[in-house]
Parts: C-alpha cells; structure tokens; sequence
C-alpha cells in the first residue's frame, strides 16, 4: 500500500525540495537491507537486522519514506490499547532539514490517532537535539526520564520520556 505525500499529513503541509513527490510505505522484509544500512549510519548502537525482521514479524506498525524510488526514512510504532509507541525512527543524512522526519512522525501520529489511540509515546537521548526538535516542533513534551536507558560508548545515557496526546488530531 502507498500514500501519496498529501495523505501523509492532511492538513500539514511541510516544504521539502521541488522534484518526485516523497510517498510512504508499509516496510516489507523486501525494505530491510536498506533500513539497516540506513539505522547503521545515524544510530551509535543500531538495531540489528534480525531486530527489524521481528518487529515486522510482531506486527509492529512500520513504514518507509521513500523519494524517486529510493528510500530515504522509516519509521516504527507499536500500537497497544488506547496508546502508541515511537520504536524507531530515521531519515538519511543527506536529507536531514527537509521537513521527512516531520512528515514520518505526521504520518504516524495521524495513523495511531485513526486506530483510537489516545497518546503517542518515545523515548529520546538527551543529547539528541535534532531528534528532540523534530519532537518538540510535533508537539510532544518531556514527562519523565529513565535512569540509564541507552547503552553510550562510556556507559549509559538516560531516556527522557515524551508524550503527546492525539485527540486534537480527529477534530
Ligand atoms: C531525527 C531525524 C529523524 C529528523 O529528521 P529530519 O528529516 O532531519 O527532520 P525535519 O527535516 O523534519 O526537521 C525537524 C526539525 O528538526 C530541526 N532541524 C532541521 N534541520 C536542522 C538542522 N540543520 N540543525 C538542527 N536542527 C534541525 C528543526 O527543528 C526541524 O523543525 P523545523 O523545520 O520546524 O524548524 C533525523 O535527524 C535522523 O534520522 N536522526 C538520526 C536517527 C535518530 O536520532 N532518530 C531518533 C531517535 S529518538
């Protein structure tokens, strides 16, 4: 299944470059290969292939971006009752700035909110900025943090937790 670029964000236009038209689609196994190479340039401790493959297997809600045929994010969210959870996203590098991680998030909250979720949740390193200003600039705000979530090359970073509540999204 394929979105095209309005249906990825009704109502949210974001600007990115003039040229093919960014589109979403549900990652197929066919997609992991790239999605790995991809986590494996932006993530200090990437997901491993086998991990995407179980998320897929687990029917964890996940996407790619691709523009021109050639995939340029993905995202990853797992749905539970009345609530979802950011597991994982990405944009190359070289697009960064162009507006694709918005429209991937946008993407995904709009879809948790069509499934009756009433939040949306993610956990991000602190040190993260660009991350954190893609979450800040959707609306999500800090409601916690876990003491030494993620592994850091001399021991372990906290988590800071984020919300953003849905319902405004269906009005
Ligand atoms: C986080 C990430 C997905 C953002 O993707 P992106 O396509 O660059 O994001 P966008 O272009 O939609 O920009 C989102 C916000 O990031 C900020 N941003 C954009 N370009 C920036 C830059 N050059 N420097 C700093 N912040 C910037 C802005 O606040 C922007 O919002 P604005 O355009 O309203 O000002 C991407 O940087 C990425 O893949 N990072 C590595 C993986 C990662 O950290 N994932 C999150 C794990 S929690």
């Amino acid at each position: 299944m394929s979105f095209p670029e309005h249906a990825a964000s009704p109502g949210h236009a974001v600007a990115t470059h003039a040229g093919a038209a960014p589109e979403i689609d549900l990652m197929t196994e066919d997609d992991l290969d790239a999605v790995t190479w991809l986590e494996e340039r932006v993530q200090p401790f990437p997901w491993r292939r086998a991990l995407f493959a179980d998320s897929l297997r687990a029917s964890h809600a996940a996407w790619v971006l691709r523009r021109a045929g050639a995939l340029r994010g993905f995202m990853l969210i797992l749905p539970s009752p009345g609530e979802t959870h950011l597991l994982n996203i990405a944009v190359t590098p070289a697009q960064w700035g162009q507006g694709f991680g918005k429209r991937l998030l946008r993407f995904g909250m709009d879809w948790s909110a069509r499934q009756g979720a009433k939040r949306m949740f993610l956990e991000t390193r602190p040190s993260n900025e660009r991350a954190r200003a893609l979450y800040r600039h959707l609306g999500f705000t800090e409601i916690g943090l876990r003491k030494a979530y993620y592994p850091a090359h001399d021991g372990r970073e906290d988590g800071l937790v984020l919300c953003r509540g849905l319902e405004d999204l269906l009005a």
